[in-house]
């Protein structure tokens, strides 16, 4: 029998139209454009503004971007995965709102949320669901309203966050492309370093917890810069040497984008060159579980088949990893 191997077959992105510059922050919070560009990368955000709307808003949309542009019926989509860490409402998940508005209406579909790890930890999902041959068609979707989470007024989380979400389409490829090799970890010890203390099941947002701002993201950002780099840097490393892939034979590194510095010394570490290198923090910040689909987005065009791209993700619980992915289109 054929061995099926999964990839991804297209591509559609959706940000907000606000747009958050270090200019206006220097309005809000006691910082400055020089400050932020040299320590993070990041020159804008896009926020979500508008009343309700939540990160089903930007997943709908990138869908709709995807399936809009390569003409793809939502009916004959098996799966829908939506990747966030800010899902629209406990209880309910985000995933089925965004498949019954997109017309998805065959398939079932979950939210996965391992932090910045989502999308990551999500390509793996959606590649056993294709290589088993159960289904045919999965759609993952990275999408965050970071803003929802975000005090204002704290200087060390409000420059970093944005919003946004993008898509991609998973199906099946007999030609070896697509998923190769995955190394994917998490450490229950590095919860305390970054993450929102209320609103969850240990700590439900309450009186206390408002007067105390824990209904906002908190971090430690130097533990989360080290521990970000030395990890995203040795899966990348196992996974190249396991897969004898010299620094030559990898066109792209697609790397959680958090702070340029991080994906700079990831990139340093394991010996590729800055031209190898996808980067869109300047324009969305860190958005979350959208950073890689959005770093697909608006490198589509430069892909080419076979293309060798290293993945690799880090993010809160902590949770990290690498992919190792042939891309299988040229897209003309
Ligand atoms: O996806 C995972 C999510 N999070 C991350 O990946 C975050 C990883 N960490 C980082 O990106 C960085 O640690 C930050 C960007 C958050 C901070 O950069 P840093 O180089 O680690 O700065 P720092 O916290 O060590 O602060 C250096 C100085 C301090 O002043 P003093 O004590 O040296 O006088 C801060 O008070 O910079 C000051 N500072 C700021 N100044 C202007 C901190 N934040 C700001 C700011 N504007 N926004």
């Amino acid at each position: 029998m054929t061995k099926l191997n999964a990839t991804i077959t297209a591509v559609g992105g959706y940000v907000p139209e606000h747009i958050l510059s270090n200019k206006d922050l220097e309005t809000m919070v006691e910082t400055n454009d020089e400050w932020i560009v040299s320590r993070t990368g990041i020159k804008e955000r896009r926020i979500l503004k508008g009343e309700g709307l939540g990160s089903s808003f930007l997943a709908i949309n990138a869908a709709k971007d995807l399936l809009a542009k390569k003409n793809v019926d939502p009916k004959t989509i098996d799966l829908v995965i939506v990747a966030t860490a800010t899902p629209d409402m406990q209880g309910a998940s985000t995933a089925s709102y965004t498949a019954s508005k997109i017309g998805a209406i065959n398939a079932f579909s979950f939210d996965m949320d391992a932090a910045c790890s989502s999308f990551l930890f999500g390509m793996s999902v959606a590649a056993r669901y294709i290589e088993s041959g159960i289904y045919k068609k999965v759609l993952l979707i990275g999408a965050d309203k970071n803003s929802s989470m975000i005090d204002y007024t704290d200087r060390a989380t409000c420059i970093i966050f944005g919003d946004g979400a993008g898509a991609v389409l998973f199906e099946p490829n007999t030609e070896g492309l697509g998923m190769q090799d995955e190394i994917l970890k998490t450490d229950g010890s590095g919860r305390e370093f970054l993450g929102v203390k209320s609103g969850g099941s240990c700590h439900p947002t309450n009186e206390h917890a408002i007067k105390n701002k824990q209904q906002f993201i908190k971090q430690d950002g130097k533990t989360v810069f080290k521990n970000a780099v030395f990890n995203m840097a040795d899966v990348s490393t196992k996974i190249l040497k396991r897969n004898n892939l010299k620094k030559e034979d990898v066109q792209w590194l697609a790397v959680h984008q958090a702070n340029q510095r991080i994906i700079d010394a990831t990139a340093n570490r394991i010996e590729l060159s800055s031209d190898q290198v996808m980067l869109n923090i300047e324009k969305y910040g860190n958005t979350t579980s959208a950073t890689i689909p959005l770093l697909l987005y608006d490198y589509e065009s430069k892909l080419k088949k076979g293309d060798n791209i290293i993945f690799a993700a880090f993010g809160g619980g902590f949770s990290w990893g690498s992919i190792y992915f042939k891309w299988s289109y040229n897209n003309n």
